[in-house]
């Protein structure tokens, strides 16, 4: 999606840089393309790719539902207006009490351990319990965005599914879903055909009312929708938890150049602190001159956009296509998605804020964090 220029300016001379600014319409529009590819659909936006408020809120209301990491997700979901019924709760790491509070709320929530299996049936109660197996599938991206593989940390195994089933069973429990996660920033439909065989399957030995196919999959729904939707029974009831679709193409952020360093770099007001993406996986992003700064001294070689951090890794933007020197402003491109989401306090940072475009308009969302919000916690 190309950058609306004019908007982004006014948002950079409004609220400074660095800024995060995510169109909301956009997203929405996204969010509603999986609603059109998959009719009858649970669409679950996974919150963690950007829980921007007003972006929970403007989902919300267009009826999306949420896949949610823990307890303080939950509540940003429910919080935004989120309707219970289609929240889809995960995480490895819940404690019982986070669990069965999860469960109260009246959201589905998938056990992803037999350990937590027990938590949940002990909690007892009227909630609705999912299983999130682990597929033993490789889903062919960047080790760090595979999860779906038999040795990660996710999902019940396989073998142990009998006994998951055995435990549901004695408890009186319905399974509401079995689904899994496979990775995510996956390009490829194969992996997720072959998911879909596999809980087709599943669904069918152990009469789970939904099956939920996770989030992952970096391109159009359309695509996903028509290639996956042959492995699958019909009707099938389904769930899936796309973020970076959703939200990747809706999200800038802005930074100015401060200074050039003649050695090749331009060192940019945002660093690795407000988009860890290039640093973590070698993400690139695009890059576009918004307003041109000083002219730059002739140089042979491309420009690194690197950050403000004392780090040597913390660039932005290997070999830019388009620079400009001290004062240009510039907006990187696909950055809704795990942007603001992984901006960090390090090296004393304060975290942007964050802007949203709404029916051709401007507003803030989150302010810039302060000195005093970065103390608010020392005792
Ligand atoms: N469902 C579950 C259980 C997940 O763990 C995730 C993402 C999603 C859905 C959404 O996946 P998506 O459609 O956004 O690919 N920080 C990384 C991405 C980590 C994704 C973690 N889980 C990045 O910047 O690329």
């Amino acid at each position: 999606m190309s950058p609306p220029r004019d908007l982004l300016v006014a948002a950079a001379e409004r609220w400074g840089t660095p800024l995060y600014v995510t169109d909301l319409d956009a997203a929405a529009g996204a969010a509603w393309a999986w609603a059109e590819a998959l009719p009858g659909a649970l669409v679950a936006y996974a919150v963690k790719a950007n829980p921007d408020p007003a972006l929970l809120r403007r989902l919300a209301a267009d009826g999306c539902g949420f896949e949610v990491v823990g307890p303080v997700e939950l509540a940003l979901a429910l919080r935004a207006g989120a309707d219970p019924e289609r929240i889809v709760v995960n995480g490895v790491g819940q404690s019982k009490a986070d669990l069965a509070d999860a469960l109260a709320t009246g959201a589905l929530v998938n056990a992803e351990s037999l350990s937590a299996l027990g938590a949940m049936v002990a909690a007892g109660g009227s909630g609705r319990i999912g299983l999130r197996i682990n597929p033993g599938l490789d889903a062919g991206t960047h080790p760090h965005l595979a999860t779906g593989s038999a040795d990660a940390k996710f999902g019940i195994a396989r073998d142990e599914l009998p006994e998951a089933l055995e435990r549901l069973r004695s408890a009186g429990i319905r399974l509401a879903s079995i689904g899994a996660h496979i990775g995510s920033d996956i390009t490829d439909l194969e992996p997720f055909e072959r998911l879909a065989t596999l809980l087709a399957g599943l669904a069918g030995e152990t009469a789970a009312e939904r099956i939920d196919l996770g989030g992952g999959y970096a391109g159009s729904p359309a695509a996903w929708a028509a290639a996956v939707g042959a492995h699958l029974p019909d009707p099938p009831r389904l769930i899936v938890e796309p973020g970076r679709s959703i939200v990747r193409d809706a999200g800038w952020l802005l930074t100015r150049v401060v200074r050039v360093q003649e050695r090749g770099h331009l060192i940019a007001d945002a660093g690795m602190t407000e988009l860890l993406r290039p640093m973590l996986y070698g993400a690139r992003h695009p890059v576009t001159v918004l307003r041109p700064g000083d002219a730059l001294p002739s140089n042979d070689r491309r420009w690194t956009l690197s950050g403000p951090i004392c780090e040597a890794g913390d660039v932005l933007v290997r070999d830019l296509e388009e620079a400009s020197g001290e004062g240009a402003l510039l907006a990187i491109g696909e950055a809704g998605a795990y942007g603001s989401a992984m901006a960090s306090n390090y090296n004393g940072r304060l975290r942007p804020a964050q802007v949203v475009i709404e029916g051709g308009e401007l507003r803030l969302s989150r302010r810039r964090e302060t000195l005093d919000d970065y103390v608010a916690r020392d005792v």
